[in-house]
């Protein structure tokens, strides 16, 4: 029975009651059953729905369980190790595997994709975008799309999304559930200041030189962070990272400190980034997105 069709019944049926008991039952008998319609429809974005369910089971749950494994393990794994040039995890920024819904999160992401993206004057799809991180943030070379790695994280990052509604973002080329950037605005983001800042909060992990300690604390600087071309390079964009995401696990950071910060901490050496290094040998692999090419089927 449909979800309307149900409320109808309701409807019908609390009427019959209204004669008998008033107008108060039929009040909470059509709301007690509208609540659940309303929100089975539409989930906020509030509420993660596929974090905390089971994975699916079969060749859907593994493929997904792989793709957390390699949002985890990005520079380790032997299956995305070759396509990684720096000490970075895609969950370095994209925290908890991506499931904080504050910190950059992957959860509803697939919602918005593929996407109008008008720096490229293009539609990208999210296994595309999945791409762009390996050439910026982990200063690596694109996976080619169809491979193994690529619909493994994708699969996952939809997996993620699971009941969200599909929805463009008119505003910016990316998901509707990113993190909002701190324009530099009024606020003059000091890097001299932010030194001393970093300094006191942000050292003592990733230490003074910024170079982190190798396997357990990643660089924010140097030629093992992310490159030039990476989102967090931009200011107003580390800035917003920085507030909801560090100090780990305890984001406290005024807007002035978090914009001082991101303006020394992004002034500070790291490579540069040149497009056409990060491409992969153009393989003919992902001109059709799919690893089942002998496929046949007769006419009648
Ligand atoms: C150095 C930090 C960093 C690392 C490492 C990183 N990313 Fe990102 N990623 C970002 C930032 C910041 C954004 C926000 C958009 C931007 O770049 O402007 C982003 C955006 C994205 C988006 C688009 C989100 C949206 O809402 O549209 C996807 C998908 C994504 N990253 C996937 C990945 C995957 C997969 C990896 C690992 C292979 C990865 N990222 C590694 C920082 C990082
Ligand atoms: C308690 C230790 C700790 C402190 C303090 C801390 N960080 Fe981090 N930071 C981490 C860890 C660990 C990660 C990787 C997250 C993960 O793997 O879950 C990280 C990730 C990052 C990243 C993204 C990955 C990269 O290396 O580029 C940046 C940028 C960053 N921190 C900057 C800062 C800044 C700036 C401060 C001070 C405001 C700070 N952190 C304070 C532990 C810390």
């Amino acid at each position: 029975m449909s979800k309307m069709r149900l409320v109808l019944h309701a409807v019908l049926w609390a009427r019959d009651i209204k004669r008998r008991t008033g107008l108060a039952v039929l009040v909470l008998a059509v709301g007690l059953l509208l609540i659940p319609a309303m929100i089975e429809g539409f989930p906020p974005a509030s509420l993660p729905p596929a974090v905390g369910q089971p994975v699916p089971t079969g060749e859907l749950g593994e493929i997904v369980r792989l793709g957390k494994e390699l949002v985890e393990r990005t520079n380790t794994h032997p299956l995305t190790k070759p396509y990684v040039g720096n000490d970075l995890q895609c969950s370095s920024c994209h925290l908890h595997a991506g499931t904080d819904p504050k910190v950059a999160t992957f959860i509803g992401v697939a919602s918005a994709y593929p996407l109008y993206s008008t720096l490229h004057k293009a539609v990208i799809t999210l296994e595309e975008r999945v791409g762009d991180c390996f050439m910026r943030s982990l200063n690596g070379i694109r996976p080619p799309l169809g491979s193994k790695p690529s619909i493994a994280i994708t699969a996952y990052i939809t997996w993620l999304s699971t009941g969200y509604p599909a929805r463009m973002n008119p505003k910016a080329n990316e998901g509707l559930y990113a993190f909002p950037v701190l324009p530099v605005g009024d606020a003059r983001a000091d890097a001299v200041r932010g030194e001393k800042t970093y300094r006191q909060k942000c050292s003592n992990c990733h230490n003074f030189d910024g170079q982190g300690v190798p396997g357990d604390i990643p660089p924010v600087s140097g030629p093992r962070s992310y490159n030039a071309g990476a989102g967090l390079a931009e200011i107003p964009k580390l800035a917003g990272w920085l507030k909801a995401a560090m100090p780990l696990g305890d984001a406290s950071l005024t807007d002035e400190e978090a914009l001082d910060i991101a303006a020394y901490v992004d002034s500070q050496p790291r490579p540069k980034f040149v497009l056409t290094d990060h491409l992969p040998p153009p393989t003919g692999l992902g001109v059709y997105n799919s690893a089942v090419l002998n496929e046949v089927k007769e006419a009648p």
